[in-house]
C-alpha cells in the first residue's frame, strides 16, 4: 500500500514530546504547524527547538541557513482551526482519554477527510482513541521517545480499525524524520513500554530492598548492563509522573504485580517530585 504524499505536519500540544516531534518535522523539510493552549507556551517550545538546532550549528552538524529554513517552516498557533492545511496532524497533548477523545472530534470537524490522524500516547489505547472517532481508520499511534530528536525508535502501532494507507503514511512520515520506525499493533505499551515500564518499576523495588543509593543503583546499570543512563536518571528525564500514569495504565489492563507503580515513585510524585521538569526528583536539577 503506498503512503501518501505529506507536506504539513500539525503537532497537536507542545510539551517536551511534542516539541521534539515538531523539531523533527521541520528538520526534515515538513512544514510544521505547531499549536499549544497560550502563546507563552508556543514560544517556549520555540526556544527550545531553537537552542537545540543552535547546538547542532554549533557543533557542525548542521548549517546556520538550514536552521534559519527549519525554524522558518515552523509556525505557531492556539487556534485548531489552523490545522486545516494539514496533511497529518500528530496529537503529543496530556495522557488523558477524555481530552485526546475531545482533541480528536475537533480534528475531525477540521481537518480534510483523508487526512491521517496519529496520537503519540505512551499508555492509553489507540483502538479506544479511534472508537470514539467517526473515521477510525484513519487513526494510528506514533509513539516516539523521549527525547524525540535523539531516539532513532518510533512506533507506528495499528488500532484494530487502521487503514492499511494510514499505518504506511504514518511509517514513511517516520522514515523521512530519520526515525527507525517498527509496525506493532495495539496491545497495552505496544513493544517499548510492554518491557521497559516493569523493568523500571523493579529497578525501584530494587532501590529498597538492595539498600542502594539511587547514584549507585545507576552506576550498576550503566556500568554493568550497559545502559546509556541509569533508570533513575531515566526516570527523571521521562518525568516521574508520567512513568506512574504509564504504570497504572499498564497495570489496569494487564493485571500484572510488577506493572504497578512502587508505593516509593507514587509518593515522589504526590509530592511533586516529577524529575527534570520540576527540578528535583531522584536528582536535584538547576532551572
Ligand atoms: N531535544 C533535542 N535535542 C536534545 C535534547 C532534547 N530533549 N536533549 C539533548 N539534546 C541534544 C543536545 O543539543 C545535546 O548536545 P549538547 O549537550 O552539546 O547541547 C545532544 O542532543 C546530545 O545530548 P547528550 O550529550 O545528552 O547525548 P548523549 O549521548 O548523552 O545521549 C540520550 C543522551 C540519547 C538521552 C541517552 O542518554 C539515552 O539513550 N538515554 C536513554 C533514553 C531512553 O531510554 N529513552 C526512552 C524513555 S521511555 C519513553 O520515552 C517512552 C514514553 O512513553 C514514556
Amino acid at each position: 500500500m503506498a503512503a501518501r504524499e505529506i507536506r504539513t505536519i500539525g503537532v497537536a500540544g507542545l510539551g517536551a514530546m511534542g516539541a521534539g516531534i515538531a523539531q523533527l518535522a521541520v528538520e526534515a523539510g515538513y512544514e510544521a504547524i505547531g499549536r499549544e493552549v497560550t502563546d507563552d507556551l508556543g514560544a517556549k517550545a520555540r526556544d527550545q527547538i531553537a537552542h537545540f538546532l543552535q547546538r547542532k550549528v554549533d557543533k557542525d552538524q548542521m548549517q546556520a541557513e538550514e536552521r534559519e529554513a527549519a525554524l522558518g517552516r515552523l509556525r505557531l498557533t492556539t487556534d485548531l482551526s489552523s490545522f486545516g492545511e494539514c496533511d497529518l496532524v500528530i496529537e503529543a497533548i496530556v495522557e488523558n482519554l477524555d481530552a485526546k477523545t475531545e482533541l480528536f472530534a475537533e480534528l475531525e470537524r477540521i481537518v480534510r477527510p483523508d487526512v491521517v490522524l496519529a496520537t503519540n500516547t505512551s499508555a492509553l489505547s489507540v483502538t479506544e482513541i479511534a472508537a470514539a472517532t467517526s473515521s477510525p481508520e484513519r487513526i494510528v499511534g506514533m509513539h516516539f521517545f523521549n527525547p524525540a530528536p535523539l531516539m532513532p525508535l518510533v512506533e507506528i502501532v495499528r488500532a484494530e480499525l487502521s487503514s492499511d494507507d494510514a499505518v504506511e503514511t504514518a511509517f514513511a512520515v517516520g522514515e523521512r524524520m530519520g526515525k527507525r520506525p517498527i509496525r506493532c499493533h495495539d496491545t497495552p505499551g505496544f513493544v517499548v513500554n510492554r518491557i521497559l515500564i516493569p523493568l523500571l518499576n523493579d529497578c525501584i523495588r530494587t532501590l529498597d530492598e538492595a539498600r542502594v543509593s539511587p547514584e549507585d543503583l545507576d552506576t550498576a546499570l550503566t556500568a554493568g548492563a550497559g545502559w546509556p543512563m541509569g533508570p533513575c536518571a531515566l526516570l527523571d528525564l521521562v518525568g516521574i509522573d508520567v512513568h506512574v500514569h504509564a504504570s497504572e495504565a499498564l497495570y489496569e489492563k494487564l493485571r500484572e504485580p510488577r506493572m504497578a507503580p512502587p508505593p516509593r515513585i507514587v509518593a515522589m510524585r504526590n509530592a511533586g517530585l516529577l524529575g527534570r521538569k520540576s527540578g528535583r526528583g531522584f536528582y536535584a536539577y538547576e532551572r
